[in-house]
């Protein structure tokens, strides 16, 4: 499958770099970036190829690797005895997906042909409008599926120093897995912790938004400094996402260490 049938280029012209549809979009996902700290682009990817990427998780999906920890919003694992126990950091909750890496998914996998394609890479770019973006070149890092299955969850969280986060949304869960954000809950300068213990404990639920997810809506969110989550899923069957890693720098590869978190013990040596 190549780019031209993934993309849905009716709604969202973007082979032509000047096209002016092209150019509204990049203006309002800015627009939307600065002010919600997400931007969202329903149904970009065409029915078709969602379909192939449906059928391909599903089929992986028993090789995946099941992701089940206790960690606090910061993704640490280690309590702090030096803090009150009800501090944001000493707060532990669960995270359970399963994880298929980059080396797992075929090479036509419309996912990879999708993030390789520099159209896309060059639409994020502009939207995100921090520089060029490269390719991560991490051997399980770049594209990868994560699923939940009935009662997985990703409890809320700060992601870890990336400048952004790019999802795409592949299959729905029966019930639950809404993905919840909490914009701006700390800032580069203030960790806010009364706020984040707020959000964490569901003492802050006004100002937590639920973010549409809709099967082919890409989605890119500055996850750093907002805590977000995926709610419990329910219901047998697989939510399935899309998660790319563009970078500012070529030739960026992850920790193993952190990999062998993510993925598995498979991935060291
Ligand atoms: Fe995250």
């Amino acid at each position: 499958m190549n780019i031209e049938e993934i993309i849905n280029a009716d709604s969202y012209p973007i082979f032509d770099p000047e096209h002016p549809g092209r150019l509204a979009l990049i203006e309002q996902c800015r627009s939307d970036l600065k002010k919600k700290q997400y931007c969202s682009i329903p149904g970009f990817v065409s029915t078709l190829a969602l379909e192939c990427m449906r059928e391909e998780a599903e089929r992986l999906q028993p090789e995946a690797f099941h992701n089940n920890s206790l960690r606090n919003c910061y993704l640490h694992q280690q309590i702090d005895p030096d803090l009150p126990i009800d501090h944001a950091r000493n707060q532990q909750d669960r995270s359970s997906v399963r994880m298929l890496a980059y080396d797992q998914i075929p090479d036509d996998s419309p996912l990879k042909v999708f993030y390789h394609a520099s159209c896309v890479r060059q639409l994020v770019s502009e939207i995100v409008n921090e520089g060029e973006l490269f390719d991560n070149e991490d051997p399980y890092q770049p594209v990868n599926y994560v699923c939940y299955q009935d009662q997985d969850e990703s409890s809320w969280h700060f992601d870890a120093d990336n400048s952004f986060t790019m999802t795409l949304m592949i299959q729905r869960a029966l019930d639950g897995g809404d993905f919840e954000m909490s914009p701006n809950t700390r800032s580069d300068e203030h960790q806010n912790y009364d706020h984040v213990s707020n959000v964490l404990t569901g003492n802050a639920s006004d100002t937590a938004v639920s973010v549409s997810r809709e099967p082919g809506e890409l989605c890119i969110f500055r996850g750093c400094n907002s805590l977000h989550r995926v709610s419990p899923v329910s219901g047998d069957r697989l939510r399935v996402m899309g998660v790319f890693v563009y970078e500012f720098a070529p030739g960026v590869v992850g920790d193993p260490e952190v990999n062998a978190t993510i993925y598995g013990s498979r991935v060291i040596g």
